[in-house]
């Protein structure tokens, strides 16, 4: 019967569609902290949040990523809607910034925008630790610049960043992936190269040889990174431009003391790249690596209908950040500043009196309603890593007053009933004070 009963509620159960996660509240506490941080920094280094829609038009992301990429042949997540269009959530944000930008002419506010946004995106991967099929991201987007000094000051605002969350040992490769000019030189290059390897390769890069060659240098496959052995590199193709560009890039970081690797093997998985392109890599998370990638994209804006201005950007995982965090000391927790502690009904209702004030007074605050002995409210009370706790018991109400205990230092003091409210004031300015 029993075991009926059981297998009778895991059929009821409704569990969450595969690769999306949910994010309990016991790791709240360190995507918060994220977020705080990346807010910051950003806004310090001039960026201002802009939130698009999760729902695009199929063909902003067909035009923009590309048609051949992985991400548009076969991740997203699109369907037709009632009215017959066909929709797409999005697989990253970069496409819909754009087309927020150009849609409210946002280039005629200022010479150079720079625009974030954080949340969530949608990619039909193959789920496994740190690849999820919606996942979050920390996108930044510079728009109207093509100095390489820009690229530069945002891997200089990634390094600040990082090392804010107390990552300042993460990998920083650079790239420069040529330009119209220089890159279908390049790219005719690593057909032939890799034509004569074809037999090595797996049947993703065999394919990938006749769409989109260069994708092949991001192969994870053992095989296919042995055939890349003797492969060209687009560092020794590039255009006089391109080449400058990149240098002045690697100057500028130097200036700015951002260390940093070239890695000729990061080619993105999205098509609109040009020049200046990066990933920050971590050795503490497993094949799915790359914390942040990024890189230049001129001539995108154009191309969906905008100006011919330049951009540059990246995108965070932020569940990869959060994953190599937890690994470290200092996650924050969540914690009260008071818990109230109630005997009997008169100080229940009291208790529950002084808890609202409590809260509107700016303090975390919590009781439990259920009641029970003192010794389960403490016990509570310790559980929830509340600072003060509050106790009001018969005793306490027949002489006008509350016991407070300071769960820190263990400390124990009367307050009457009349001061409490000044005394929670001042609990909460010395919260404020402490940060
Ligand atoms: P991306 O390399 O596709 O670039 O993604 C950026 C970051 O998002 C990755 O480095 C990784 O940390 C995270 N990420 C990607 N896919 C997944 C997944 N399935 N599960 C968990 N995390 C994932 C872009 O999205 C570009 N839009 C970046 C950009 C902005 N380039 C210029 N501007």
């Amino acid at each position: 019967m029993i075991l009926l009963k059981l297998l009778w509620r895991i059929k009821l159960q409704i569990q969450a569609v595969r690769g999306f996660r949910d994010v309990l509240p016991g790791e709240v506490a360190l995507w918060h902290k994220v977020e705080e941080i990346a807010r910051s920094v950003l806004e310090r280094y001039g960026f201002r949040e802009i939130r698009i829609p999760i729902l695009e038009k199929t063909e902003l992301f067909s035009r923009s990523i590309g048609e051949s990429t992985d991400i548009v042949e076969k991740e997203m997540y699109t369907f037709t809607d009632r009215s017959g269009i066909s929709l797409t959530m999005r697989p990253e944000a970069t496409a819909g910034i754009l087309r927020a930008y150009i849609e409210h002419s946002l280039f005629q506010l200022e010479p150079v925008s720079k625009l974030y946004c954080i949340g969530p995106m949608f990619r039909h991967e193959r789920p496994q630790k740190g690849r999820y099929r919606q996942f979050h991201q920390i996108n930044a987007e510079v728009l109207g610049s093509s100095d390489p000094r820009t690229d530069a000051e945002l891997l200089a605002l990634l390094r600040t960043l990082f090392e804010e969350l107390g990552l300042g040992e993460l990998d920083f490769q650079l790239n420069s992936l040529g330009c119209p000019r220089c890159r279908p030189g390049f790219r005719s290059k690593v057909a032939e190269y890799l034509g004569s390897k074809k037999a090595h390769l797996c049947s993703d890069c065999q394919r990938r040889l006749m769409t989109n060659p260069l994708r092949v240098y991001d192969c994870k496959v053992a095989t296919c990174k042995e055939a890349l052995a003797g492969a060209p590199v687009i560092l020794d193709e590039l255009c006089q431009e391109c080449g400058a560009h990149f240098l002045s890039v690697q100057k500028n970081l130097s200036l700015l003391g951002v260390p940093f690797s070239v890695n000729p093997f990061i080619v993105r998985g999205l098509d609109y790249y040009r020049r200046t392109t990066f990933e920050v890599v971590s050795s503490d998370l497993g094949a799915q690596n790359a914390v942040c990638g990024g890189g230049r994209y001129d001539g995108l804006i154009g191309e969906l209908g905008g100006p011919d201005l330049p951009g540059i950007g990246f995108a965070i995982g932020e569940e990869r950040l959060v994953s190599i965090l937890q690994g470290r000391a200092g996650v924050p927790s969540f914690s009260l500043d008071l818990f109230l502690a109630a005997l009997g009904e008169e100080a229940t209702e009291k208790a529950f009196f002084y808890l609202d004030k409590a809260r509107r007074l700016g303090l975390k605050a919590e009781m439990d309603l259920r009641g029970g002995s003192l010794k389960a409210q403490m016990r509570r009370a310790n559980k929830l890593g509340s600072r003060r706790l509050l106790i009001l018991g018969e005793d306490e109400l027949s002489r006008g007053v509350a016991t407070v205990k300071d769960m820190d230092g263990g400390t124990q003091v009367e307050i009457p009933l009349e001061e409490l409210e000044s005394a929670m004031a001042g609990w909460k300015e010395a919260c404020s004070q402490r940060g």
